[in-house]
């Protein structure tokens, strides 16, 4: 078993993780248990679930789950897993049912996850015992949020530091336009420090760069917290249009962000054209040069809110070595394909960043497998936002793994 508590307090300050980190099964399944298994987790954009009956599998580690929106129209989640023998009930990935049906033995369970149907069980069999196990699941002005934990961490604070900023985007009115899920062959850290700057960007996304700015401060974090004047300019306009824009950060460690980040001079959304990828906006953000609400909440999403349209984004590990990334583009309920948008138009530039940042993570991964590789020191100009995030991964391993490290420092 590697030594976790060793490998936590060597850590050098402001440089990247020891290789284990990225490599070893033992950090990875103590990754799954102290963050994954214990942390709210984005898991679906509720548009996704728009009639009864929709429901959409989660894998999360050696966890899996099933969203199910109710007749009542709640949505609600539980374990993927029969109270009879244990069978998984959701054998796809998603769909639609009118009661969750096991394969093995039909055992029926309504969409609140009570059971209301199994046969010859003997006159002592009580159904109110085996209901299906919940999942706690927040609805937060339509993203989804669950934790596997028995006993969930707070949410509240998020939410209502969240809640304004995303009240405006409407994400109760939107519908999904595209969902793509790649698995990126690196380490899920390796995923979140390559999201949290743009050092890298200008080398590599040529379409993201005609919209996002290179500016450090849009990306990454503000140390001392000042703003600079063109942003601290670009919040006050967005403000007085009704859009709270402010950066704010908050939760353990600075577990998430929020920040209406101006886009590049005349940018109005991401597509290569500028110009808005939808004609009918979802949501209510006046300023049509908004920008993007950048939100990240380690360690499951980042997602871009913007005036026409928004793009959540999932992170998920699946081995110590592979990462699942799932985008989906949310448009207006009423807008039309081919009329108010084109799909490859409100695509294109996500698809190519992603698959860009699929290739560097995959390349950065294979150089960490080398035992040659020693960490090496972040830029604190461009980098303060990986400096901030892997700052936060060791808060909350050391928290929650290794308290004895935290008493020692
Ligand atoms: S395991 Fe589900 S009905 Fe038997
Ligand atoms: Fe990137």
């Amino acid at each position: 078993m590697t030594d976790l508590p060793r490998l936590l307090a060597a850590h050098r300050p402001g440089h990247s993780l020891a290789r284990p980190f990225y490599t070893d099964p033992d950090l990875y399944e103590a990754d799954l248990q102290a963050i994954f298994y214990r942390d709210w987790l984005f898991a679906i954009p509720a548009a996704q679930l728009t009639k009864t009956g929709a429901y959409a599998r989660m894998q999360v580690g050696a966890y899996n789950v099933v969203i199910v929106r109710g007749a009542d129209g709640e949505i609600r989640a539980f374990h993927n897993s029969c109270r009879h023998r244990g069978s998984v009930l959701c054998k796809a990935d998603g769909g639609q049912v009118a009661k969750l049906v096991c394969p093995y033995h039909q055992w029926t369970y309504d969409l609140d996850g009570r059971l209301i149907w199994a046969r010859d069980m003997g006159p002592d069999f009580d159904p109110a015992q085996h209901n299906l196990r919940p999942v706690a699941l927040r609805d937060l002005a339509g993203l989804i949020y669950i934790c596997l934990a028995e006993d969930p961490p707070d949410f509240d604070a998020f939410a209502a530091m969240a809640l304004p900023y995303l009240q405006v985007h409407d994400l109760h009115r939107a519908r999904v336009a595209h969902s793509s899920t790649i698995v990126e062959k690196g380490n899920w850290k390796l995923v979140w420090e390559n999201n949290r700057e743009c050092y890298h960007c200008a080398g590599t996304h040529p379409a993201l760069c005609r919209s996002f700015p290179l500016d450090p401060a849009v990306a990454g974090v503000s140390a001392d917290g000042s703003v600079p004047p063109q942003l601290q300019a670009h919040f006050d306009r967005c403000e007085a249009a009704g859009a709270p824009a402010a950066f704010r950060m908050g939760g353990f460690a600075g577990q998430y962000r929020l920040a209406r980040m101006p886009l590049q001079d005349k940018a109005l959304s991401y597509t290569m054209d500028l110009a808005p990828a939808s004609r009918r906006p979802l949501g209510r953000v006046a300023l049509p040069d908004a920008g993007t609400l950048l939100k990240f909440h380690y360690p499951s999403t980042w997602n871009h809110f913007l005036p026409d349209i928004s793009l959540t984004f999932r992170v998920m590990p699946i081995s110590p070595t592979e990462t699942e990334v799932t985008t989906t583009w949310l448009v207006d309920r009423d807008a039309v394909e081919g009329v108010d948008y084109d799909l490859n138009r409100l695509t294109e530039v996500w698809l190519a960043t992603n698959d860009e940042d699929r290739e560097i993570v995959e390349a950065n991964q294979l150089g960490i497998n080398s035992p040659a590789y020693t960490p090496g020191p972040y830029s604190p100009v461009m980098e303060d936002g990986v400096v901030q995030f892997v700052d936060w991964y060791l808060a909350s391993m050391r928290r929650r793994v290794a308290p004895q490290t935290v008493a020692a420092e």
